[in-house]
């Protein structure tokens, strides 16, 4: 089964419109890396004046609200986002679930409200450092998997991105071996959820303090399908390399 790699950068809450130069610049190094499907979730205020701009790249939104509408001060529907410009949405980042105390169910509203818009969505897991040194982090993130994965959950509209609390924005990495066993072990649980056949065809990111120096590393490991990028994300030097890695 091949995957097409996708690397995706998650701008958090980093960026004004003198950042969208950075668009501009990620955008014309994704076009001459097409191999490689090249995203960037900006802040939502930028995804309009984005995603006019971004043309071998595609715009995403970092959450969506799991209703349609209603009386939700502060909040965006897919809906929004998907008129404003965005193709895809990230649904349960770890900033996202400890902040907000967004549960896994809550996710997977987001993912099912995001999918009846029209946009794809990256679903995000990962386990703490607690977890992992207990030594439970394979059962912790298979079980938010299994918890969190949409109804109707299929390739062309869902990917999964596997992110280690502890290595987000730390400059830590698992251990390639770490890494590898997760992504066998999430590709193993989606085929008990979903069959072999759509679980083969799932893409499965890491992210977690990816940059130009371990991408390619990561990116050759068998079930790692590509990136979810943080802080190496903001700029069309970092960013680059990765894409590159992916190519
Ligand atoms: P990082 O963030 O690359 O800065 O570690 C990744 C993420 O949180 O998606």
């Amino acid at each position: 089964m091949s995957r097409r790699k996708l690397v995706v950068g998650n701008w958090k809450m980093n960026g004004l419109r003198a950042q969208l130069a950075e668009v501009d610049a990620i955008d014309a190094f994704a076009a001459g890396h097409s191999a490689v499907e090249v995203g960037l979730c900006v802040p939502a205020t930028l995804i309009a004046l984005a995603a006019e701009r971004a043309k071998a790249s595609f715009i995403g939104a970092q959450d969506c609200h799991m209703k349609a509408s209603g009386a939700h001060t502060g909040c965006l529907s897919a809906d929004m986002l998907k008129e404003a410009g965005a193709g895809w949405v990230i649904v349960g980042h770890s900033e996202r679930r400890a902040d907000q105390h967004e549960s896994c169910a809550d996710v997977a509203g987001k993912a099912v409200a995001a999918r009846q818009a029209g946009l794809n969505v990256i679903l995000c897991v990962g386990e703490a450092l607690k977890t992992r040194e207990a030594g439970e982090a394979l059962p912790f993130v298979l079980d938010q998997i299994e918890q969190s994965l949409p109804e109707g959950a299929a390739a062309d509209w869902l990917s999964i991105a596997y992110e280690p609390i502890w290595a987000i924005g730390t400059g830590h990495i698992p251990t390639m071996d770490q890494i590898a066993e997760m992504h066998g072990a999430i590709r193993g649980k989606l085929a008990e959820l979903i069959g072999a056949d759509a679980a083969a065809a799932m893409r499965v990111l890491y992210g977690g303090s990816v940059s130009g120096d371990n991408a390619a590393e990561i990116f050759a490991l068998e079930d790692v399908d590509g990136g979810l990028v943080g802080g190496a994300s903001l700029t069309a030097a970092k960013f680059s390399p990765v894409i590159a890695a992916a190519h």
